[in-house]
């Protein structure tokens, strides 16, 4: 019996990518990170295609990866932080796939987003603003990340430490 992806939920700076990335090389199952995926196909970095073409644009090319990945087996799928906006994306990947929130508190996101210029959807506030930012939107999607099967706080813990949560709860 294939094994059920794995799909990792969560705000900005939460580890989605890194922790994705260690929990498939320990289970030797393919990893996919869909904003890497997105880049990749459209030849372009994710702040350049919210600058040049806007955030619908980068939503609907997220969710054609999102139909694309959703089918896969054996692999540990890391989203977006606004991924779970869209209802058909939680939809689609949780059909072959358990779902995974991770969480972190905001002085460990605000640490894990400092640097410019990666992240536009927190880049439109100026810096002062940041933490409001944060807590707002991390406020407004609250219930979008409660669809997780189970979560995780990352905040105190190191990639690795997150995959033996995981492995734990699975
Ligand atoms: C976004 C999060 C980013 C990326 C895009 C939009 C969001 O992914 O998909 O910049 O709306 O929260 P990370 O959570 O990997 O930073």
């Amino acid at each position: 019996m294939p094994m059920k992806n794995i799909v990792l939920i969560g705000f900005m700076g939460t580890g989605k990518t890194s922790t994705g990335r260690a929990l498939a090389q320990k289970l030797g199952a393919a990893f996919l990170d869909l904003d890497q995926e997105i880049e990749r196909e459209a030849g372009m970095a994710i702040p350049d295609m919210f600058a040049q073409k806007g955030e619908a644009y980068f939503r609907a090319r997220e969710h054609e990866m999102v139909e694309r990945v959703a089918g896969r087996r054996n692999a540990v799928i890391s989203t977006g932080g606004g991924t779970v906006k869209d209802p058909r994306n939680v939809a689609a990947l949780r059909e072959n796939g358990v779902i995974v929130c991770l969480q972190a508190d905001v002085e460990t996101i605000l640490e894990r987003t400092a640097s410019k210029g990666e992240r536009p959807v927190l880049d439109k506030e100026d810096q002062g603003n940041r933490r409001m930012a944060i807590e707002m939107l991390i406020e407004e999607r609250r219930e979008l990340y409660r669809q997780a099967d189970f979560s995780v706080d990352t905040s105190k813990l190191s990639p690795l430490q997150v995959v033996e949560e995981i492995l734990h709860y699975l």
